[in-house]
């Protein structure tokens, strides 16, 4: 089969030497491509700036902004049989970006005069391959929450149309962002909320892609 997986956080710049981005490490996406490698699939690894070797027989692309992203899936998507979004892709990205570096302008002073940024949102991914029709592909995406952790991923499970969504606390020191373990409850439409209790990223990513590849092979409409 063949997986397409992002990982890792992007980057969304404000001027030549500034950017938005978050505290994603790139280890749980890498841990999902080197899972599905591991068990014979073809694997293309769409990933943000991160600091991780490429897992031995993937395909990787390295993309920075969130619309690069989107479009390097777009582009990637073909033959795709199972896609799993674990980036953390910025929300929303400065308005415009500064051709040149933005000063601090004659407020060095203790009063000094705030700066203001205007974002606007970037395209979702997930979302966008939830809206395909007909969707020849299993689509699992990724929610990174710090509250209401089981009505959040729910809300996203149905506003993004994704088959799955892997949901993980964020606000813990050992799992999550940029740790080597992490805890997940996995939820989709049919079946009753799947919780993996915490283990190594690898140990996650080996039953996730044990579970969507069962999935897939079942050919379940709906699951
Ligand atoms: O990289 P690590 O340090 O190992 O950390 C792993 C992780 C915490 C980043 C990972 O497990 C995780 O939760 N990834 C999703 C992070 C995220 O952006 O979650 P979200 O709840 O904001 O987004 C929900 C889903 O929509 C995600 O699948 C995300 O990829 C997707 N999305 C979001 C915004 C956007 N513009 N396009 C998207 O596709």
């Amino acid at each position: 089969m063949k997986f397409l997986i992002t990982a890792g956080p992007t980057r969304e710049p404000i001027d030549p030497v500034r950017y938005l981005s978050n505290r994603s490490s790139g280890k749980m996406g890498f841990a999902l491509a080197s899972a599905a490698e591991q068990a014979g699939h073809e694997v293309v690894l769409i990933s943000g700036p991160v600091a991780l070797p490429t897992p031995e027989g993937v395909q990787r692309i390295d993309v920075t902004t969130a619309e690069e992203m989107f479009n390097a899936v777009h582009t990637a998507l073909p033959g795709t049989d199972i896609a799993i979004l674990a980036a953390a892709v910025a929300d929303f990205r400065p308005a415009t970006v500064a051709v040149q570096k933005i000063k601090k302008q004659g407020a060095p002073q203790a009063t000094q005069a705030t700066l203001s940024i205007d974002l606007v949102p970037t395209r979702d991914i997930l979302a966008s391959l939830g809206a395909m029709q007909p969707r020849p592909f299993l689509l699992a995406g990724f929610a990174a929450e710090t509250e209401n952790l089981a009505a959040n991923a729910q809300k996203k499970l149905h506003g993004k149309n994704s088959d799955f969504i892997i949901a993980n606390a964020v606000n813990l020191p050992s799992t999550g962002f940029d740790s080597d373990e992490n805890e997940v409850t996995i939820f989709s439409h049919a079946r009753e909320p799947l919780a993996l209790p915490k283990a190594s990223k690898q140990a996650i990513s080996s039953a996730i892609v044990e579970l969507l590849v069962a999935v897939r092979t079942g050919g379940h409409e709906r699951v």
